[in-house]
């Protein structure tokens, strides 16, 4: 259906303020306040996350309370998984996951993934049901250092050669469990270094984008990871050439974080990473993720 010469789609999305932040993934929602729009508005929201597969809204204001409800919108919301300092959460917000370097006067970290870089990744692929989407407020950021890039997942696929699309059709990876993006063991996991044997979970690689059924690529992460079926060697060998065209610049969005910074993405269309910044600055962010309706499924 076509609205004054436009896809009705595109039509919902003129009533926002949006920019696009690269080719390829990513839009800017300006002069929006997430504590206050009405239901029009979230629709085109949602349409527009659907389009770009990562928003950003800048200059917020955010109680840990305002970014809970906001996420909720989006559905039911995962507990914060432990972190690495053993808690769960911050007290009273269970679904609040805080990332950061910053000590505590135990000269113990508050936050997770330290001050390195987190290497390209989805949240939580090493679940049966990973979250559908991830969001990361910014509260204190550094000086420089710390950007946090997107890739998009169906660019990445459409990037493929016609024969590398063809020798993944229908094959699976297994998503290693053992090691968060910054290289930490998870709370509780067995250290595995062999891709064969460690904990993981297998999801198809070329996914179905639930919303609009476009094949995107479900890579997870590069480290542990394993392509059931094949040898190690030859699993090792496909994997390293998805990652050369998947993790490529000219898929990407490179944000630099400003405070009161939401990024919000889909980890169906996405995965990110972050640069690492000087250990003596610091950062302060807050995630929450929204549950998985339903688990990857595969294209085709
Ligand atoms: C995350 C994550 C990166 C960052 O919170 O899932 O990967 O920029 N964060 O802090
Ligand atoms: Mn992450």
């Amino acid at each position: 259906m076509t609205v004054h010469g436009l896809r009705e789609e595109e039509w919902e999305m003129a009533k926002l303020n949006l920019n696009p932040l690269s080719d390829s993934v990513g839009a800017e929602i300006l002069d929006f306040d997430i504590t206050n729009f009405d239901a029009v508005k979230f629709k085109d929201i949602k349409i527009a996350l659907d389009t770009y597969g990562g928003l950003l809204f800048r200059n917020q204001e955010l109680s840990p309370e305002s970014l809970v409800t906001f996420s909720k919108m989006f559905g039911d919301l995962d507990h914060a998984p432990q972190m690495e300092n053993g808690k769960t959460a911050v007290d009273g917000f269970p679904e609040i996951y805080i990332v950061s370097n910053i000590l505590d006067d135990n000269d113990k970290p508050i936050g997770s993934l330290g001050a390195g870089e987190a290497v390209w990744h989805t949240d939580m692929s090493y679940l049966p049901n990973p979250p559908d989407f991830s969001m990361l407020y910014a509260i204190e950021v550094p000086l420089e250092g710390g950007n946090t890039s997107l890739c998009g997942m169906a660019a990445a696929y459409d990037a493929l050669p016609e024969k590398l699309r063809d020798s993944i059709k229908k094959r699976v990876i297994k998503h290693d469990g053992t090691y968060n993006s910054g290289g930490f063991l998870r709370k509780g996991i067995r250290e595995d270094n062999d891709p064969m044997t460690c904990e993981g979970q297998p999801h198809p690689i070329v996914c179905a984008h639930p919303r609009n059924g476009r094949p995107v690529l479900y890579l997870g992460r590069r480290k542990n990871a394993y392509i059931v079926g094949l040898d190690r060697e030859a699993s090792e060998t496909l994997l390293d050439t998805l990652w050369e065209f998947a993790a490529l610049a000219s898929n990407s969005y490179t944000h630099k974080w400003r405070v009161g910074d939401l990024l919000l993405w889909d980890n169906r269309a996405t995965m990110h990473r972050r640069d690492p910044f000087d250990s003596s600055a610091r950062r302060l962010m807050q995630r929450t993720q929204i549950k998985g309706a339903a688990p990857p499924a595969s294209f085709q």
